[in-house]
């Protein structure tokens, strides 16, 4: 999980978001501490964390930013945004209704990020494979046609959070 003294090369932010209860805090708290909760809180305003990995021999350190995905605990949406060169757009694989909502999340984002920022779509807590109401192929045809990438995560199982990270930041790269 990174050498503190070791020098930066670069500073990534990427944002996370997503409707409420989706898993956005618990994806960041598995990436930036190999942690994980149950009983995880709704995300009141804005927190972030940060990790610092080599990627092509470089040391990046990537601030990841994650909001409240319920509207009335979200912060000034614009600042949100500002200087994110990469977005993580989350929703829940066994609720339907946080993947019809994707779009909303990408209109915002398009409306308020860079325009050469990079986006990937996530289905997270692929472990409830017995509850899934998205199946895999809609969302893999939607991430084609917004020109997204795409992966099933479980912040729960640790499964693709590595990847799903690492896709974004090499991209970036
Ligand atoms: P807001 O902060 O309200 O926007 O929600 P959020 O998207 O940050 O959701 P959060 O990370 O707080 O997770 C919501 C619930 O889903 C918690 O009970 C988590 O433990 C649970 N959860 C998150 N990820 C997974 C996962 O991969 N699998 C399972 N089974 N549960 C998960
Ligand atoms: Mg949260």
């Amino acid at each position: 999980y990174g050498d503190p003294s070791q020098k930066i090369d670069y500073v990534f932010k990427v944002v996370l978001i997503g409707d409420s209860a989706v898993g956005k805090s618990q994806i960041l708290a598995r990436f930036a501490r190999n942690e994980f909760s149950l009983d995880s809180k709704a995300t009141i305003g804005v927190e972030f964390q940060t990790r610092t990995l080599v990627i092509e021999h470089k040391s990046v350190k990537a601030q990841i930013w994650d909001t409240a995905g319920q509207e009335r605990y979200r912060a000034v949406t614009s600042a949100y945004y500002r200087g994110a060169v990469g977005a993580m757009l989350v929703y829940d694989i066994t609720k339907r209704q946080t993947f019809d909502h994707i779009p909303r999340w990408l209109e915002e984002l398009r409306g308020h990020a860079d325009k050469n920022i990079v986006i990937i779509l996530i289905g997270n807590k692929s472990d409830l494979e017995n509850q899934r109401a998205v199946p895999t192929e809609d969302a893999k045809e939607f991430a084609q046609k917004e020109g997204l990438f795409f992966l099933e995560t479980s912040a729960l199982e640790a499964t693709n959070v590595e990847t799903a990270f690492l896709t974004v930041l090499t991209e970036i790269f």
